[in-house]
């Protein structure tokens, strides 16, 4: 067995655990694709099948929701998920410069860049998240300390 097919597997019996879990549960859609990219770092597009089989809904449903949601990725994140929140508190706080210096700073890192709506810290406005851990009142300069730290944690894991 190569590598890619182990993952393959790895990645199918993990979307069947999770549908096996929550399949019966109202409402179960989005519980069982949150569990998928939590577990996974996203929804594939090979379990769009399976999860509209065990849902009895079309491939267009589940597919529809996928992409409605910016939450869920459709592909593996590439090293760290930074996600800068671009919603109505942050904008006003300078959140779309932000997201321009954050741009630049992690363009060619290992590092996912993607946009949120709300992060729940609107008070401690400009925020963010490094791999689910929340920031606030990001500066840009805050913003640089936090990536030298993330580039250093990921050369200390390589
Ligand atoms: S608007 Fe950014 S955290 Fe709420």
């Amino acid at each position: 067995m190569n590598q890619s097919t182990g993952t393959a597997r790895n990645t199918l019996a993990t979307v069947r655990a999770v549908l096996d879990e929550k399949r019966d549960m109202p409402g179960a859609l989005l519980p069982i694709l949150h569990d998928i990219q939590d577990q996974l770092g996203y929804v594939p597009s090979e379990a769009v099948a399976d999860i509209a089989e065990a849902l009895n809904l079309s491939r267009a449903e589940v597919h529809g929701v996928i992409t409605y949601y910016h939450h869920f990725r459709t592909e593996a994140p590439k090293g760290a998920v930074v996600q800068v929140c671009r919603a109505e508190a942050c904008q006003s706080c300078g959140s779309e410069a932000l997201w321009e210096h954050a741009s630049k700073k992690t363009a060619g890192q290992a590092v996912t860049l993607e946009s949120v709506y709300c992060l729940g810290l609107c008070a401690t406005a400009p925020s963010l998240s490094i791999n689910d851990q929340p920031y606030a009142r990001v500066s840009h300069a805050k913003f640089d300390k936090l990536l030298a730290q993330l580039q250093s944690c990921q050369k200390e894991a390589a």
